[in-house]
């Protein structure tokens, strides 16, 4: 079929006068390329996610790691100095609440020196690789918009100490953005606006760059993001509580400090484990107390996933719900970023796979060791939160 009637199908008739046009050739290229299932998903942008009946999963407590600590502590040490785990930065996010146009990891948090995030989360991983004694593959994702700045800025602080033999570098895909009818829309240049595909997709991304593909296979892929200041990566308790536990999945969670925080809450869906964002619960539900008192619905889940390698292979054909996100996007005719959100992005999000993984291990970690996200300037979650929490721990900014 002729790529003027597929856009007519789709109602994308808009475009057509422009493949005639100079950057024409370019266009066509790129509209070949998309993939129709994905755009046509803005229409039912509420259901797509299909929630099922949702219930409280048991996790495991601060008292009960405490106990055992000795124990998973040697088995996660075991399963490091093994060469069975690798860490998977997520950085191919925009960072757009924090409105800075460079990589989120490059952002400088410091107030008397510079304290950049991707330091603060290499700094967190050396601390553990020198315990054990060896370095993790250290495998970073990044997209399209920020691949040349990010290795240019790690490249430069050379890696923070990290020996560079032990990093790769892969890229996620884009997906095309649409306006709020649905029309493709087209960025500054005359091109495809497109935004990063979300953090679903780092599984396939990697393999398919055959990142990872240098190393002695792994285990376990420790998954975490860019943003949390206080992330401990490839935690040898963590480790151990997993693989001890049986669980393909492991989730590190902080107790929510009240019903409505906005985090993702880790619960069980139709019975199996599943992370449900904060909107996807309603307030009664998100409110209802156990009769120690403690919310049902207690688990937030703070973007640091262990994976077991096994399980990845075998959902790694599964579909992963795209989820279709209202935001702000900068396009033709208008310069920056619109006052208003304009259009949808396509996403696919990592805790849709914790509910492909069929079983997950909530593990509590204590909030103020453990999470600091840099999402804002101010407010919650913010550079001033941050730098608070660093404070707390000791950490020199
Ligand atoms: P967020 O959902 O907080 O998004 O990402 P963001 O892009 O950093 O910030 P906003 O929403 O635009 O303000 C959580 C983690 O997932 C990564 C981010 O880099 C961050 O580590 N991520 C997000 C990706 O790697 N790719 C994506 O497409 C989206």
């Amino acid at each position: 079929m002729s790529l003027e009637k597929i856009l007519a199908e789709h109602g994308q008739g808009h475009l057509i006068p422009l493949l005639g046009k100079e950057g024409g050739a370019k266009l066509r290229e790129e509209l070949s390329a998309v993939d129709w299932e994905t755009v046509e998903a803005w229409k039912h942008p509420d259901d797509l996610s299909g929630k099922g009946r949702i219930s409280p999963i048991e996790g495991l407590r601060l008292s009960e790691i405490g106990k055992n600590r000795t124990k998973y502590e040697a088995r996660g040490l075991e399963l490091l100095r093994g060469g069975k785990v690798a860490a998977v930065l997520l950085a191919g996010g925009q960072g757009t609440r924090l409105g800075s146009d460079a990589p989120k990891g490059m952002y400088d948090i410091g107030v008397t020196r510079p304290v950049y995030l991707f330091e603060r989360l290499i700094e967190n991983l050396r601390e553990v690789t020198e315990r054990a004694g060896v370095f993790v593959p250290l495998l970073i994702m990044t997209s399209g918009e920020n691949d040349g700045a990010t290795r240019a800025f790690l490249r430069e602080h050379g890696y923070f100490g990290y020996p560079e033999r032990y990093i790769r570098f892969f890229r996620q895909e884009m997906a095309p953005c649409v306006d709020l009818e649905g029309r493709l829309l087209l960025g500054e240049d005359g091109a495809l606006a497109l935004s990063p595909n979300g953090n679903g997709g780092w599984y396939s991304s990697m393999k398919r760059a055959g990142a990872d593909g240098d190393f002695p296979a792994v285990e376990w892929y420790n998954v975490f993001g860019v943003d949390n200041v206080l992330q401990r990566i490839a935690d040898p308790v963590f480790l151990g509580a997993t693989a001890l536990s049986g669980c393909a999945c492991g989730a590190k969670v902080v107790c929510k400090s009240r019903p409505e925080e906005k985090v993702g809450v880790l619960c069980r869906e139709d019975g199996k484990p599943s992370v449900i964002e904060y909107y996807e619960i309603s307030p009664e539900q998100a409110a209802e107390r156990d009769e120690k008192g403690e919310l049902k619905y207690l688990y937030g889940v703070i973007l640091n996933y262990l994976f077991r390698a096994d399980m990845l292979e075998r959902i790694a054909g599964e579909h992963i719900p795209v989820h279709v996100v209202k935001k702000k996007i900068p396009h033709l005719g208008k310069e920056g970023l619109p006052a208003e959100e304009n259009g949808y992005k396509f996403e696919t999000l990592i805790l849709d796979m914790v509910r492909l993984a069929g079983s997950c291990l909530p593990f509590e970690v204590i909030r103020e060791r453990e999470f600091a996200p840099v999402k804002n300037k101010t407010g919650a979650d913010s550079v001033e939160t941050a730098r608070a929490l660093l404070e707390k721990n000791g950490v020199k900014i």
